[in-house]
Order: C-alpha cells, then structure tokens, then sequence
C-alpha cells in the first residue's frame, strides 16, 4: 500500500485511523530502510551449499544501512483508546517507538505535521459502522484540504469514499482480511 502511494519515508506521513497501527509501523520501517525478513530465518539457510559467513555478511551491512531515525514525521491516532494502547505496543515491538507520534484524537481534531505529505489509512467498514462511514470520508477529505496532504485509503466499497470529495484513483485491487479491497489514491 505505502510503495504503491509512492512512499519512501522523506516526506511526512499520518494514519489518523491508525487502529494497532500497522501502517504507520510499515511506514517507519522502510523510512529506516530496514531490510525485510532481516530477523526472519530463511529455508535456505538449511541448503547444503549455504554459505552462512556470506550472508551473515549480507545482514551486517543491511543493518549498518539502516538509518537511525526515521527522516520525517510518522503520526499514528485513533479515537479509540484500546487501539492506542495496541499500537504502542506493536511500535515497541517492532523497534520503532522513537519514530512515531502516537495519539489518542478523533479524525476531525487530527494534526498532522506540517509540510506536504501522505496520509495513508484503512477506513473502517462493515455493516457497524455504516451509519457513521459518510461522515468519516467527509472529514478524511476535509484532513486532506486543510493539511495539503495527498491521501491513499485501502476500502471495499468506493461509493462512500465519494463523500470525500477528491479526485480518488485505483492504484491497485487486492485482498484485505478476506475482502477485496482497492487501494485509492488522491492528491
Ligand atoms: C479498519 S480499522 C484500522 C485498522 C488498522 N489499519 C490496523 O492495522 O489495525 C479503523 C479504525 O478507525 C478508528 N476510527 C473509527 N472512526 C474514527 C474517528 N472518527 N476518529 C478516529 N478514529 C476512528 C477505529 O477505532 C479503528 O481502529
């Protein structure tokens, strides 16, 4: 989703429906350029011919390219507290607590940082909260407006997306906890 928005962690990002935060951790990990799988054991590392000085010598330089900080700002809120507390939890573990601005705040009062930048979230959907998903694109356009930020939302149904009121375009479809989704982008 962040690579097809054409992320590359310089320029300021915010999911102000950040949930247990995934998308701002995957953001912060590639604006550190942490390798992917850098921790992960490999089935090739059984092979015969593996040779493990070699790639021990592949993941020190992948660690020692990885930047310190993140360059720019990674904001995560949510009005939920739970959800808060879960995506503290799931920064911490994934190393990234000190690249991330975690708050408790509803979409309408979210902050993001100053200068032009994504904001790249994952709208809630289901027949729960179909009462309130109008409301909900109509503030995320409004975020987008105000804040002079580009946005990318992974959605189901597009219809309510309209209420945003920006030009969305289909950068991909895919699969998302069992629906098909479609991630739209606006500027
Ligand atoms: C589909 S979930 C996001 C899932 C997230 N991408 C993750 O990795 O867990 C949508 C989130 O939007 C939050 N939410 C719904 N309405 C909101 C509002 N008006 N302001 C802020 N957060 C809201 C919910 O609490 C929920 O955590």
């Amino acid at each position: 989703m962040l690579l097809a928005a054409g992320y590359t962690g310089a320029e300021p990002l915010i999911d102000p429906l950040c949930g247990s935060g995934t998308i701002a951790i995957e953001a912060a990990l590639l604006a550190r350029r942490r390798a992917p799988g850098l921790t992960r054991r490999f089935a090739f590392q059984r092979w015969p011919g593996h040779d493990a000085g070699n790639y021990q010598e592949v993941q020190a330089h992948a660690r020692e390219s990885e930047l310190a900080l993140a360059p720019a700002a990674i904001v995560a809120s949510d009005a939920d507290a739970g959800a808060i507390e879960a995506a503290r939890e799931n920064a911490a573990r994934a190393g990234v607590a000190g690249d991330l601005r975690i708050e408790q705040v509803a979409l309408r009062d979210a902050h993001p940082p100053p200068g032009a930048g994504l904001i790249a979230t994952n709208p809630p959907y289901g027949v729960r909260v179909h009462a309130d998903l109008p409301r909900l694109y109509a503030d995320l356009g409004e975020l987008a407006r105000r804040s002079g930020y580009r946005i990318a939302a992974l959605v189901p149904d597009r219809r309510p997306a309209g209420r945003s009121e920006v030009a969305w375009e289909r950068a991909i479809r895919t699969r998302n906890g069992g629906l098909n989704v479609e991630l739209l982008l606006a500027r």
